[in-house]
């Protein structure tokens, strides 16, 4: 067994000692159920690890990582945690976190062919495409690599509010708000990037559902 293996087994065990430590119950509460107030949708990358970020506790964030933190309108495994988040556990945020760095982001500003992967990037190329103009115009490739990034999380989050779940949501009536961020991978912080919805009524007309 190598020396990782064993001490993420062995972490295991003191973690548990010291939750028992703080509350006896601590494991038992947790198994009666959750609700959470947040859906995290974020990237897969091992830097950006979503509790930790926000200081939260297990039972607080219901989470959903992919590469680049994407929304794709047709992934299912995306809209069945989207609307398990919304309908079952309902949620009263969604945040979209994307981070600086992301290596998602990075290839779709590139032309090289890594593998399968080169499918799931097509929608982020797809976004630079959008978005030509002001980020040809960015002669810094850092600057247009953390532009490229920022635009993304913001269509994200259009995406998300373009779902016929969070339109559902919000024409019933439920509380529900979406937010998008950005998180330094130097730094540490999170930066809210002032896309926030909390009804439709921002996005173009012919996104908008009748129920
Ligand atoms: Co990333």
């Amino acid at each position: 067994m190598s020396n990782f293996y064993k001490k993420i087994l062995d972490n295991n065990k003191k973690w548990v000692d010291e939750k028992l430590k703080i509350s006896p119950d601590y494991f038992n509460n947790l198994a009666e159920g959750q609700s959470p107030p947040l859906l995290w949708i974020g990237c897969s990358d091992s830097r950006v690890p979503a509790n930790e970020i926000i200081g939260a506790e297990p039972g607080e964030v219901f989470v959903h990582r992919n590469i680049a933190n994407m929304v794709i309108h047709s992934d299912m495994n995306m809209l069945s945690v989207l609307d398990y988040a919304v309908n079952a556990l309902k949620v009263k945020h969604v945040i979209v976190c994307g981070h600086y760095g992301c290596g998602g982001i990075k290839a779709a500003m590139g032309n090289s062919s890594i593998g399968i992967i080169d499918n799931w990037i097509r929608h982020i190329k797809d976004i630079y495409r959008f978005h030509q103009k002001e980020l040809d115009a960015i002669e810094d490739e850092t600057l247009r690599f953390n532009k490229f990034v920022e635009f993304n999380v913001k269509e994200q989050v259009f995406d998300l509010a373009k779902t016929s779940i969070v339109q559902n949501a919000w024409n019933m009536g439920q509380d529900l708000q979406i937010h998008g961020w950005v998180y330094g991978l130097n730094s540490g912080y999170v930066t809210d990037l002032g896309v926030n919805f909390n009804c439709d009524k921002d996005l173009d007309d012919v996104y908008q559902l009748k129920f």
